[in-house]
């Protein structure tokens, strides 16, 4: 983690670093959050974030804290301040701190916005991606909204820390149909036995992924077929191979199903081709 936080205007020590202990974020989860890539100190798919940004403000009724352009400033500051050229930046804007009530403070608030940085080495990256890296899955018990970004993550905390003790990074959860809707932190996408890649619709109870989305962009460049079409996990089992996408795993290969190998079980050529593609294009594109 970067040493220089940012909290409501200030840019501080992370040791120092604090949010009042009635902060809406800290005590009813009342709170947004977004995650950039950073590559070069820049932010990758800058605007798809910004948009989501909005829209969960919005869906909470939260003012926007400030202008994008202010809040492109602040996150590209705490990332010069903490020195950081590869990695992540994390946003969280709470509705403010109030008498702890779960209905809207009355007295108008300001939002809460706290900005933190983290580097990644792109190198212990590119390693991992190269072996690919194991999922398990989970019954669905979030609520209706996943796709509000919001910091009540308590299921996806819980299935990733099931996930972690069984020798796996992320878990898949999968809905009444047996259907998978995506991982606690990521998107879920396999090649399917027809060449053709999928992933679950946003008609669908997920958060709409914008490293899905740009990856949709880069698939149909490359001459490949998408379809949002569900799969279940023995279908990804079956499949020729499968990966998850996201601010903090990009594109990154999944070779074993709840301990059953996909395809070789190790990572797949399309997988590894899109993850080139989609970082290629994240740099070319970030501000
Ligand atoms: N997670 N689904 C969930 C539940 C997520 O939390 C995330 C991102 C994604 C992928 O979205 P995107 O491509 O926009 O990053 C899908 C971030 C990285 C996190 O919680 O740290």
């Amino acid at each position: 983690m970067g040493r220089i936080a940012y909290v409501n205007g200030r840019y501080t020590p992370h040791a120092e670093a604090a949010v009042h202990i009635e902060d809406r974020g800290y005590q009813l989860a009342d709170a947004v959050y977004e995650v950039w890539a950073v590559f070069d100190g820049k932010l990758a798919d800058a605007e798809g974030h910004f948009a989501r940004l909005s829209r969960s403000l919005g869906e909470l009724r939260v003012p926007e804290p400030m202008s994008r352009a202010a809040l492109t400033v602040v996150l590209r500051e705490v990332l010069r301040r903490n020195r950081i050229r590869n990695g992540m930046v994390y946003l969280q804007v709470s509705r403010g701190v109030a008498p702890r009530d779960h209905a809207f403070p009355t007295a108008p608030v300001s939002p809460a916005v706290v900005v933190t940085a983290k580097a990644v080495d792109p190198a212990a990256a590119e390693a991992k991606a190269a072996k690919g890296v194991a999922v398990i899955t989970t019954p669905e018990n979030r609520w209706g909204r996943c796709d509000i970004k919001t910091v009540g993550l308590l299921p996806n905390v819980l299935a990733k820390q099931a996930a972690k003790e069984r020798g796996a990074a992320e878990a898949w959860f999968v809905d009444e149909m047996g259907l998978v809707t995506e991982g606690a932190s990521s998107n879920a996408w396999i090649l399917d036995r027809d060449g053709v890649l999928r992933t679950r619709d946003t008609n669908a109870n997920i958060l709409r992924g914008v490293t899905r989305l740009t990856l949709m962009d880069v698939i149909r460049e490359a001459g490949l077929t998408v379809s949002e079409k569900p799969f279940s996990p023995a279908e990804a089992i079956e499949a020729k191979e499968a990966f998850i996408t996201g601010a903090g795993s990009l594109v990154l290969p999944v070779v074993a199903v709840d301990g059953k190998p996909v395809g070789e079980g190790v990572p797949g050529p399309v997988a590894k081709r899109l993850r080139a593609l989609y970082i290629e294009r994240a740099k070319n594109t970030a501000v």
